[in-house]
């Protein structure tokens, strides 16, 4: 069985993704990292993220990076947003989702296209979202329990201006397939939503 969770950042589609994956017993990938990993690659090469070329060329990163804890930070998702507006960035990173989605006994992929480009064909799609003010407190919450303090109206911004590039790119833009389950968890506790996704996940399967 393969598993799409998509949705914008900050929705709780990871934390969702991994709870299914552990619930069900599959193997999950975070596409977003390597979206994260080609943004901090072009920073280590101190080229510039909005090059195509520059940014073609940070897709070689060395898989070590994938472990980096910097990757997690806000300043690398905002250029991981960045180079994954090119073309040629997405049709590199193609090959390495699409395989993790076909292997033997199937997975759970998040990220933003997995059930309109990555596995259209997956047998669950979730799409998890919630509003920018909910998803911004919700980052400002786990920045301050890191002990970074940035104000709520500054994470509100950055989460708006994140959604529109992300939502507005020409290729693999975000958005839901056209049958995937919308989840909003605004109202939703952590293991509310949780519930709801594997209600969700049960039910298409008791289905096919
Ligand atoms: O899920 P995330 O916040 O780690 O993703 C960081 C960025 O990577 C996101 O703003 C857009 C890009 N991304 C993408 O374009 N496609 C994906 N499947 C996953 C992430």
């Amino acid at each position: 069985m393969i598993i799409a969770v998509d949705g914008p950042t900050a929705s709780g589609k990871g934390t969702i993704a991994r709870a299914l994956a552990a619930h069900f017993g599959l193997p999950h990938l975070d596409t977003g990292l390597l979206y994260r990993a080609v943004g901090r690659q072009v920073q280590l090469n101190g080229a510039d993220p909005d090059d195509p070329e520059a940014a073609l060329a940070a897709c070689a990163f060395g898989n070590d990076l994938l472990d980096d804890a910097i990757l997690r930070s806000e300043e690398v998702g905002g250029l991981a947003s960045r180079v994954s507006v090119h073309p040629a960035v997405r049709r590199a990173l193609y090959e390495r989702q699409r395989a993790f989605a076909l292997q033997a006994g199937g997975a759970v992929l998040d990220g933003r296209d997995i059930g309109t480009v990555i596995a259209p064909e997956a047998e669950v799609k979730l799409f998890v979202t919630a509003s920018v003010a909910e998803r911004a407190r919700r980052r400002w919450q786990e920045m301050k329990a890191r002990g970074i303090d940035v104000p709520l109206t500054a994470i509100e911004r950055d989460i708006a201006a994140r959604d529109a590039r992300d939502m507005g790119r020409e290729d693999a833009p975000l958005r839901p397939a056209t049958d995937a389950l919308v989840l909003d968890t605004t109202h939703l506790g952590r293991e509310a939503a949780i519930e709801a996704a594997i209600t969700a996940v049960l039910a298409k399967s008791a289905r096919a």
